[in-house]
């Protein structure tokens, strides 16, 4: 285990019952204080993973441990440390948002503490609603409710299971607002999403699983400058068919039939390396005026996640 693992999962394999086999051989430090998101498709197995770790599902193979405490073999010392924001929301209707905060810390066996529900609800603009009960509340003010639970015993690593799956625009953005401000509060973030969007906003790092391997652990940042790429696209005039063998040296290729000229370069360049940028694009330009080729005009991007997402998968498949 690194020196900086909250957690350790080392060689986790399951296998459920029926011989369908969900991990494999998945091993992951979490980082302390990170947002760690872990991207896949539905059924890739993240729900699976994340039950394995917190010790609701036990692994086939494999362990896992939580600030050095083995979830297994000392599960109550594990256990404390995390709390879990699940996929479904329960059905409990009529208690009150305050006792069933209240309720989720004395299970974990802690004194009641009034300051401390105060102020988890109060961050989570629950305040107001804690003499409602829970089904009186918005879809969005009972994930909420999720979430005080989920804090209600102070635990240092919280896991999100799809927090915004099925919410709309506005309340996901919420929903990130949220989890950036217990992040910033020192909490341990872990959370699985099908949405890559959700990953490029929120996460430090992001594990990709697929049919339940991990095939992919990355810096944000590292990732989207790795596989990342810049493209310039210039509109022209006139129809090309072919890119001219005076530009051949340019990494060219024609879009649009032939309305478009499209020019890749690297975004995994220091800002130093802008000035090359800078001086290949003006030698494009000066070539393109040489082979009297004219444009109306030009816009550049840089490549997202997603994209990166789909040219991975169908690398590696
Ligand atoms: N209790 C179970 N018994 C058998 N198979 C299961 C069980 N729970 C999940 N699975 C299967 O394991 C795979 C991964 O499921 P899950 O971890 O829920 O994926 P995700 O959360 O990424 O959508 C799926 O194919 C699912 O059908
Ligand atoms: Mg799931």
């Amino acid at each position: 285990m690194s020196e900086h693992a909250v957690i350790a999962v080392e060689h986790l394999g399951k296998v459920y019952s029926g011989g369908f086999e969900a991990l494999k051989d998945v091993s992951l430090d979490i980082r302390r204080g990170e947002i760690f998101a872990l991207l896949g498709p539905n059924g890739a197995g993240k729900t699976t993973l994340i039950s394995v770790i917190c010790g609701l599902v036990n692994p086939t193979s494999g362990r896992v441990l939580v600030d050095g405490h083995d979830n297994v073999s000392d599960f109550r010392a594990a256990r404390e440390r995390i709390g879990l924001v699940p996929q479904e929301l329960t059905n409990e209707a009529f208690v009150t948002v305050w006792d069933t905060v209240s309720f989720s810390r004395g299970l974990f066996g802690k004194p009641k503490d009034p300051a401390h529900i105060e102020r988890v609800l109060r961050s989570l603009s629950l305040w107001e609603k804690r003499r409602n009960r829970l089904i009186t509340l918005s879809g969005g003010m009972k994930r909420r409710v999720l979430i005080a639970k989920a804090l209600a015993h102070e635990p240092e690593i919280l896991f999100l299971d799809e927090p915004t799956a099925g919410v709309d625009v506005e309340l996901r953005r919420d929903m990130w607002e949220v989890v950036r401000e217990l992040r910033n509060s020192g909490v341990t973030i872990i959370l699985t999403t099908h949405y890559i969007e959700e990953a490029e906003e929120m996460a430090d790092r992001i594990g990709v699983i697929r049919r339940g391997e991990l095939v992919l652990v990355e810096e944000k940042r590292a990732l989207m400058r790795k596989l990342g790429r810049k493209e310039l696209t210039l509109h022209l005039h006139s129809p090309l068919s072919d890119v001219p063998d005076t530009l051949a040296h340019h990494d060219l290729a024609l879009a649009d039939d032939g309305h478009a000229l499209v020019y890749r370069y690297d975004a995994s360049r220091t800002d130093a390396d802008e000035d090359d940028d800078t001086a290949n694009i003006a030698g494009l330009l000066a070539d393109l005026e040489a082979a009297g080729i004219h444009f109306k005009d030009l816009h550049t991007r840089q490549s997202s996640l997603e994209e990166i997402f789909v040219s991975l998968v169908k690398e590696r498949q």
